[in-house]
């Protein structure tokens, strides 16, 4: 199934898309993963990445972070890359998503996972149905790294790329046709959710 837009999109007109880390905590992997998957879309003529880190993210008692706030209004799409933890994923990334509404709403969401032996598939399954909540649409496709820690080298290299990167074109074509078609829909008639 071809999903590339007809013609190159004019350069203003590039998909926004908030490139969401969901964990947190010292020492995490995530930015191996955030790495990777932000050189699949650097370079790409219709994607534009902004990366918000739940690192940066205001603890529960500060008042909501304006610019987050921001930076999630303004984006078409989002990827969420998330860890599992405990068969789920990881708190601040709940936070992040609690403290937002109409941000997300009639916009498309893709998932890039990564974990243990599940991969973080476990965590993307939990993370559908609250997006279902906030009227996202969650994309079907997702990039899944199992036993993540031993699929990358030390210079955060994947030592078999071809797979991920298969996986990272499908998921990138299918959010682009729902952010593309979603921005347009948004454009004709605001989302009354
Ligand atoms: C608290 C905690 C719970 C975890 N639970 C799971 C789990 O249920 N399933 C799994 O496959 N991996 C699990 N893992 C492994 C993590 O998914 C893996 O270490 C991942 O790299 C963590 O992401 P991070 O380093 O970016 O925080 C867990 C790790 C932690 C720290």
């Amino acid at each position: 199934m071809d999903l590339t837009p007809a013609r190159p999109l004019p350069s203003d007109a590039a998909l926004k898309v908030a490139v969401i880390l969901g964990s947190n905590r010292e020492g995490r992997f995530g930015p191996v993963v955030a790495e990777w998957f932000l050189s699949r879309t650097a370079g790409h003529p219709d994607i534009e990445t902004d990366l918000i880190d739940t690192a940066d993210s205001e603890p529960p008692s500060v008042p909501r972070p304006v610019g987050i706030e921001a930076r999630l209004d303004r984006a078409d799409a989002f990827v969420v890359l998330t860890p599992e933890y405990n068969h789920s994923y990881p708190a601040p990334l709940k936070h992040l998503i609690d403290r937002h509404r109409t941000e997300w709403q009639a916009k498309p969401v893709a998932f890039v996972s990564y974990g243990g032996i599940s991969g973080g598939l476990r965590a993307v399954e939990h993370l559908r149905q609250v997006f279902a909540e906030l009227h996202v649409v969650s994309v079907r496709d997702t990039v899944s790294f199992h036993q993540a820690g031993t699929l990358f080298d030390d210079r955060g290299a994947l030592k078999d790329p071809a797979p991920a990167e298969a996986a990272a074109t499908r998921l990138l074509d299918q959010l682009l046709w729902w952010g593309l078609a979603l921005r347009e829909a948004r454009a004709r008639r605001p989302y009354g959710g």
